[in-house]
């Protein structure tokens, strides 16, 4: 009997994989190599913070991840599927949603019309209804008619996030979320990722400050000149308090 090949690749993530493994990942820009063999690891419904200043290499690790740096080396498998032999825009069908610094929503658009676009990605899995992006972030729900162009940057950040959301997404890379955001909205961007971390995301969180990560990760990894120089957990964050605010200049 002749196999025949199955016409759609298994999209289901394997059960016992973790959501992100990332081996010696090593990443160029031309000529210049920004990640010298990093290692990390993000486990299904586990929230992992990748912290380090300015400059570390933590978005070129999301960029490398994605395929999106100009050449890489190493492994990185999400939910056990080996990313050498995905492109780059079949990467978020895998249950994969980057929310990179800058936020990509349409401006001249309605925070509710943003919402509607059929997501430009689709993961295979069931995204998020509009009643459940309502419920997660009331603030987006006041502003639905509000255009693009009106919104206070922790809005915008809320609804790249709800965009990701509503393509199905499983496994989140955030990057900066927080940054340069007034407080009470750091806070309900806080209570949101709380929110998807205990219905079983699996999150890895780039930062800078660890203080809003404190409360959401279960472990840390810390990044220098495109290396991982410390890796703990949750548990012994009030032992690395000063050691941190080293490293990380704050
Ligand atoms: N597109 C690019 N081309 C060349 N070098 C880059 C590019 N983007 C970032 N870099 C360099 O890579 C290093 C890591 O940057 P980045 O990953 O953005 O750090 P972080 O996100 O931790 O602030 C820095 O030295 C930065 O100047
Ligand atoms: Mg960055």
């Amino acid at each position: 009997m002749i196999e025949t090949e199955p016409r759609r690749a298994a999209a289901a993530p394997s059960a016992s994989a973790p959501a992100l493994e990332v081996g010696n990942l090593h990443a160029w820009y031309g000529e210049s190599q920004v990640l010298h063999g990093v290692d990390l690891r993000v486990g299904v419904g586990e929230t992992v913070c990748l912290l380090g200043r300015n400059g570390a290499g933590r978005t070129s690790t999301l960029r490398a991840i994605m395929g999106l740096t100009s050449a890489r080396s190493g492994t990185v498998r999400v939910f056990g599927h080996d990313l050498a032999r995905v492109k780059p825009h079949r990467i978020a069908g895998l249950g994969v949603g980057y929310c990179p610094e800058e936020r990509g929503i349409f401006a001249s658009l309605s925070t509710r019309e943003n919402l509607l676009l059929p997501p430009l990605l689709h993961t295979g899995f069931e995204g998020f209804s509009l009643a459940e992006i309502d419920a997660l972030f009331p603030n987006l729900k006041e502003r639905a008619d509000a255009p693009g162009t009106s919104l206070s940057g922790g809005e915008q950040q809320m609804l790249a996030l709800a965009r990701i959301l509503r393509t199905g997404a499983r496994l989140l890379l955030l990057d900066e979320i927080s940054e340069g955001l007034a407080p009470v909205i750091v806070q309900a961007l806080g209570r949101a990722i709380a929110s998807l971390r205990d219905r079983g995301f699996s999150i890895l969180l780039v930062e800078q400050n660890f203080h809003f990560s404190a409360r959401l990760a279960d472990r840390f990894y810390v990044m220098e000149r495109g290396r991982i120089v410390e890796h703990f957990s949750r548990q012994e964050l009030p032992h690395r308090r000063e050691q941190l605010a080293r490293l990380l200049g704050v």
